[in-house]
């Protein structure tokens, strides 16, 4: 076991056992819609729910290697909705070729054949086929970090859902190190020792 005390290690190192360590991660497929009604789609795994009552999610975005935003930060901000698309197996390199630099005109879902289909309340469409969507209202707005991360909270206000997901999390993705996944496959139930 290896220990390193975080105000003496490189900044790559501290990067690196964070998302090596805080695994795995679920993640948030997001689509946006720019001012111009332009749709946007990417993978995020800084991503968490936090509070049921109201629904409360948040998800954490870096900037761009030039210091700009990504395209889901400026849409977020510009719009304040966004649709987080939960991620089953079938879709998983599709998402994970979402998360390469597209430039803004450029459609991630159109260039990867991802179907999309409107949401209930929102402008942001939903991915079609996927397990789940939870269509999400900005809330707050927090710059944390020296970058800084861009991290906003989302109150849902409508969710999609397959029935058989309040059965089973089979076959849904979660994200590893570096570009590595993790698809459930066993699920461990303990409903019996309590
Ligand atoms: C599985 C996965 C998870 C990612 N998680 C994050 C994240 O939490 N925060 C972030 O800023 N970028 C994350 N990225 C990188 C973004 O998806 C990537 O920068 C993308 O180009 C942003 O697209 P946009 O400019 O259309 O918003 C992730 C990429 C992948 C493949």
């Amino acid at each position: 076991m290896e220990t390193v005390v975080v105000s003496e290690a490189p900044q790559q190192l501290v990067s690196k056992l964070i998302f090596n360590t805080v695994v795995p991660r679920p993640i948030a497929w997001i689509t946006t819609v720019s001012k111009v009604g332009k749709v946007n789609l990417a993978p995020f795994s800084f991503f968490n729910a936090i509070t049921t009552k109201p629904p409360l999610l948040f998800v954490s975005v870096g900037k761009r290697k030039d210091g700009t935003l990504k395209d889901t930060a400026r849409n977020i901000l510009e719009t304040e909705e966004f649709v987080v698309n939960v991620v089953s197996e079938e879709f998983l390199e599709k998402m994970h070729l979402s998360g390469k630099d597209f430039p803004p005109e450029v459609s991630e879902a159109e260039e990867l054949n991802v179907e999309l289909e409107p949401s209930k309340l929102l402008k942001p469409p939903k991915v079609k086929n996927v397990p789940a969507a939870l269509e999400c209202v900005l809330r707050e707005h927090l710059q944390l970090g020296a970058t800084p991360m861009d991290v906003f909270i989302g109150e849902v206000v409508a969710v999609h859902y397959s029935p058989e997901l309040l059965k089973t999390q089979k076959g849904l993705i979660g994200r590893l190190g570096g570009k590595r996944y993790c698809c459930v496959s066993d699920e461990i139930d303990l409903s019996e020792l309590s």
